[in-house]
């Protein structure tokens, strides 16, 4: 469903992403795993064709290249990026741009019953008080809270494809098993594909992934399932440094 095809990234002529190629198909769940700095969070912009980089290569969703939408374009094809770093925006409520994607994309006035509705159902199934349905987009909340709020818009928009980017950084033991059983229900209910970002093995607990892939210095050194995690786990991303020396000897050449 989602194909980087030779993705290269660059800032400022700086390589960050080289050469990478990734397939995840419908309903698949992927773990991009890698040290600080590796490029993990980039290739989550890149396919949100952040501005900021030099992309070239090719980002094909659903059999369509994507690589030249904006990211409005991006997210409306179905796409769902919960940042690192969720920004906060001031003077729109959560409500109002909620209401705004959905009659747009349904090009009619939505019932404002049920959204309300289903608003408050999530905000119950999140543990957040419903209050943050009236609250401006992530202005003020506590990082924890953020995540939730950032959930809170992937239950409204359903979309078919999810990039979850640390989405257990800053998350309480409590936060963490409900924003996992939440992910996981939503995952029961709509079949999406996802690729998760993450630091910690422990998230695999909660999430079960069908693939791990092991991002160095802007490349993919090494793929597998549930046990490369572990193997991180005991090992550190260390070992696989000789595999990285391989790959940039090649690259050289
Ligand atoms: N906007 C930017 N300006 C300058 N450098 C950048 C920018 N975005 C990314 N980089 C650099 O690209 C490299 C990869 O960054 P990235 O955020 O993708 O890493 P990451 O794997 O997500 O790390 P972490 O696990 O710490 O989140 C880093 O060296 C970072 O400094
Ligand atoms: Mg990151």
């Amino acid at each position: 469903m989602l194909e980087l095809k030779n993705l290269n990234v660059k800032i400022n002529e700086k390589s960050i992403i080289n050469n990478l190629n990734l397939k995840i198909n419908d309903g698949e769940i992927h773990v991009l795993m890698g040290p600080n700095g590796a490029g993990k969070s980039t290739i989550s912009q890149a396919i949100f064709n952040n501005p900021l980089y030099q992309i070239s290569g090719q980002i094909i969703f659903n059999d369509e290249r994507i690589d030249n939408l904006e990211p409005n374009e991006i997210a409306n094809k179905g796409l769902f990026l919960l940042n690192q770093n969720p920004i906060e925006i001031e003077g729109i409520t959560n409500a109002e741009l909620l209401r705004t994607i959905l009659s747009d994309r349904e090009e009619k006035t939505i019932d404002i019953f049920k959204f309300n509705k289903k608003m408050e159902s999530i905000c119950k199934n999140l543990d957040i008080d419903r209050k943050f349905i009236h609250r401006e987009i992530n202005l003020g909340m506590s990082g924890g809270e953020k995540k939730k709020n950032e959930l809170l818009h992937l239950w409204m928009l359903e979309p078919k494809f999810i990039i979850l980017d640390e989405i257990d950084s800053g998350l309480d033991v409590d936060a963490l098993k409900t924003v996992t059983s939440s992910i996981n229900e939503y995952y029961k209910q709509y079949k999406p594909s996802i690729l998760i970002i993450t630091h910690q093995v422990k998230l695999l607990d909660y999430i079960k992934p069908d693939y791990v892939h092991v991002l160095q210095n802007g490349s993919i050194v090494a793929n597998g399932d549930k046990s490369l995690a572990k193997k991180i786990e005991k090992e550190g991303f260390y070992q696989f440094k000789s595999a990285n020396i391989v790959s940039e000897d090649n690259a050289s050449e």
